[in-house]
């Protein structure tokens, strides 16, 4: 089968290739799924590069990557499934996630097959594309941990999106939305009306205005760039609002290359959290549990993924290119036939 192949870290367009691969086989707890569609994300680009060096050590591989595959998102049509697998069979359409824990490493969804444990895939909801399917496992996970889990949104709550333009960020506008909050998107000018179209109920390009500097308090703040301080973001908040952060590192060009940006804000957040009324939390990646949710929200139409661009598996490397590029609103997706 053909897939794209890393033998070690670098610039995409240096170091991906078309190959040809031996096809996987399903395993016990495994279905092999023929890939229609699958995405791409800021840690794919992370693992594709070897930065921050930090997760070399976390499994993708010290001196080379350890899986040649890239890809952790994936939907297509189940091929054959192995022993003790019960509740999919050859011919139903899923998505899923072919990695499982931490993102920090390949999983080998650029492939034309993939072997997934079918406790990550789902079955895709009827009127949902493969592409669509594709854009949702861990952007959508994300998003729902930070809106329902530690934001704890409901309705009639204010909500606001720093960096809501891209994969995260869009899920996380119309999950907030589905659940009655007022939503505020910040990212940049040219994104903001796709922001508007999706439901935010207000927009502020980052470029003109700091959010932290408004008299406006939000009860929630789902956080993606980071690039407030804490205690700026803490005047924006409610007295007892939530934070909650994900981590951005602009692709190499934030924090430090051996741990990223994350780790020390994490850091602060942790010894500042006991002594301050307001709430200040992570997330983590663990899919699996959430994608039947996410398949209902599909399926009622709550969550309709925002594909920016489609790119064929041959230009994996421009996909994480033009997702790098910043220019985006929404999902990058790979399309095979
Ligand atoms: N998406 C996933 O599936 C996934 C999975 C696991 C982990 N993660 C992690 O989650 C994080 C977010 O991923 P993502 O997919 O949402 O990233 P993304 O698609 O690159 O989106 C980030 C957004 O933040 C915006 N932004 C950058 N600087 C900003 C600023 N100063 N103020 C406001 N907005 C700003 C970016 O816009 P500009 O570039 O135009 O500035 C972009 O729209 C990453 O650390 C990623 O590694 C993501």
């Amino acid at each position: 089968m053909q897939a794209i192949v890393h033998e070690r870290y670098g610039e995409p367009s240096e170091v991906l290739r078309l190959a040809e691969v031996d096809r996987p086989t399903a395993s016990p707890g495994e279905a092999l799924v023929r890939v229609r569609a699958a995405s791409v994300h800021p840690d794919v680009w992370h693992v594709v590069t070897g930065h921050p060096y930090f997760l070399r050590l976390m499994g993708a591989g010290v001196r080379r990557p350890r899986v040649p595959v890239p890809g952790s998102d994936l939907a297509g049509v189940v091929e054959a499934v192995g022993p003790g697998v019960t509740d999919f069979e050859p011919g139903d359409r899923v998505f899923g996630e072919v990695i499982t824990g931490h993102q920090w490493k390949s999983g080998g969804a650029y492939a034309e097959y993939a072997s997934v444990r079918t406790s990550a895939l789902a079955h895709i909801p009827d009127g949902i594309s493969f592409e669509q399917a594709a854009a949702t496992p861990s952007s959508g996970f994300l998003a729902v941990q930070a809106v329902d889990e530690e934001g704890g949104v409901t309705a009639g709550k204010a909500v606001l999106v720093n960096g809501a333009g891209g994969g995260v960020g869009s899920f996380a506008v119309q999950l907030a939305r589905a659940r009655g909050a007022t939503v505020t998107a910040v990212d940049a000018g040219p994104k903001l009306d796709t922001l508007r179209s999706i439901g935010a109920n207000g927009v502020i390009d980052y470029a003109v205005e700091d959010f932290t500097s408004h008299e406006n308090r939000y009860d929630v703040i789902i956080d993606i760039p980071g690039n407030r301080s804490l205690g700026r973001i803490r005047r924006a908040l409610t007295p007892d609002g939530r934070y909650v952060f994900i981590g951005h590192d602009r692709f190499g060009g934030a924090g430090s290359r051996v741990f990223g940006s994350a780790i020390l804000r994490f850091l602060r957040m942790a010894a500042t959290g006991p002594f301050v009324s307001q709430r200040m939390t992570g997330t983590q990646t663990k899919v699996e549990d959430k994608l039947a949710l996410l398949a209902q929200h599909l399926a009622d139409g709550s969550l309709r993924p925002l594909i920016d661009r489609s790119f064929p598996l041959a230009e994996v490397p421009a996909a994480l290119e033009y997702l790098a590029s910043g220019k985006p609103v929404g999902k990058v997706v790979i399309a095979l036939e």
